[in-house]
């Protein structure tokens, strides 16, 4: 039996060993003194660009995860301080191994070694992997179920929905320009129809990163969704992040930099532009969902009848018949545009996103493109068009 001074000696040893032959995997340090800021230490191991094998610490403080990069000899150096100094239990996971070690109130050390059986191979990814703008840790992705609680890590079948989030948060990224970001009265956002509010939590997060004084409202109709981020929100005491039961049309909107729509249903999309557009709001981020509205009230002309009598195709080119008029509406108010992929296909059909950026000059070319395009199609009735001009 080792003495519990051992036990101390035995875990530093197997940490360093695991860190040399590089069967580290991850150290998750838990249960920290009164006086330590962070809840919980996460150190994992990953390869950088020069495929070197570098550590990951992530400092968690419960609303925030600051994360530093660090040579798997000062991983060793900062982990065994956090331990002596901040944490009291640390788990750590080397080749098919865990050892769970801890610190008791009376100063001994207790270790418990477990082989771990059917161990996936070692999770050594590469860095662009791991340098996500919504980490797997942030403490949001638990509470609406797509981390498992505990560990941090992204639940297998939420993967997708993971990297949606981290994408959308990659182009506001390139949309909202660093002097807003960082700015220290921070960004108003408004997320219209946010569902189940993944994307209001992800802007969240990242927008309070960059300026804590930045705010995101979501607006949905669906009174059960709205207590959902409520509760979530709350259970983070994050009283950034605020929900309004509502339609987008009956919405009250002043003094927002950035209104986002995603897949906001049929003439949603177009109701959250028409908003964004008659608010003056400098910066438009929206993914069209299903497009009923101009499929209904098109006449294409004879010569497109082999081709619109396939259903599909008929859908498709109302789809990008809506789109386009869209983008045109949004140029002829004084935005400059960009129509692109959001996500790949195989994800969801509903991946175009346009984004937005006003420049106060109102293109006359377009709102005659718009014009001659209805003229086109007979399209008697274009909703967004009679939000914005009667
Ligand atoms: C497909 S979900 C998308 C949710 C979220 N934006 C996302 O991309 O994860 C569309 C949501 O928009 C809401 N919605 C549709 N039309 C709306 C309207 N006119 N006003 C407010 N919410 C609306 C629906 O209730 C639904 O929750």
């Amino acid at each position: 039996m080792n003495s519990q001074h051992d036990n101390r000696l035995i875990f530093f040893e197997i940490l360093a060993t695991s860190l040399v032959d590089n069967s580290f995997r991850r150290v998750t340090l838990s249960k920290p003194l009164p006086s330590t800021p962070w809840k919980r230490v996460v150190a994992s191991v990953y390869r950088n660009s020069q495929h070197e094998i570098q550590i990951a610490l992530e400092y968690d403080d419960g609303r925030q995860v600051r994360r530093e990069n660090l040579a798997p000899d000062d991983a060793r150096e900062a982990i065994q301080r956090l331990l002596d100094e901040s944490f009291t239990t640390a788990n750590l996971r080397w080749a098919d191994e865990n050892a769970q070690f801890e610190r008791t109130s009376r100063g001994s050390y207790r270790l418990k070694r477990q082989i771990v059986d059917h161990a996936p191979p070692p999770v050594i990814q590469h860095n662009r992997e791991k340098n996500y703008l919504i980490p797997p840790s942030a403490p949001f992705l638990v509470g609406l179920g797509i981390a498992s609680a505990g560990r941090g890590e992204i639940k297998r079948e939420r993967y997708d929905k993971f990297r949606q989030i981290n994408k959308f948060v990659e182009i506001i990224s390139h949309l909202l320009p660093e002097s807003l970001t960082t700015s220290s009265r921070g960004v108003r956002a408004i997320d219209f129809g946010s569902g189940k509010h993944y994307l209001t939590f992800a802007l969240g997060e990242y927008l309070r990163h960059l300026s804590p004084a930045s705010s995101v409202i979501g607006i949905e109709q669906r009174e059960e969704l709205v207590t959902l981020g409520r509760d979530v929100a709350s259970s983070l005491r994050w009283s950034h992040l605020t929900f309004q039961a509502g339609t987008i049309a009956d919405s009250d909107i002043n003094s927002v930099d950035l209104v986002i729509a995603l897949h906001a249903c049929d003439t949603a999309t177009d109701d959250a532009i028409a908003k964004a557009i008659m608010a003056e709001v400098p910066y438009i981020c929206v993914a069209p969902c299903c497009h009923k509205y101009v499929r209904k009230h098109f006449a294409p002309s004879a010569d497109l009848k082999p081709i619109l009598r396939h259903g599909i195709l008929e859908e498709r080119f109302a789809e990008s018949l809506t789109d386009s008029l869209r983008v045109l509406a949004l140029e002829a108010s004084g935005y400059q545009t960009k129509l692109f992929e959001f996500v790949s296909l195989e994800h969801t059909a509903k991946n175009v996103m346009i984004t937005a950026t006003k420049t106060g000059r109102r293109n006359q070319a377009s709102r005659e493109a718009l014009c001659a395009l209805k003229e086109k199609f007979s399209l008697r009735d274009f909703y967004l068009d009679r939000c914005l001009w009667g």
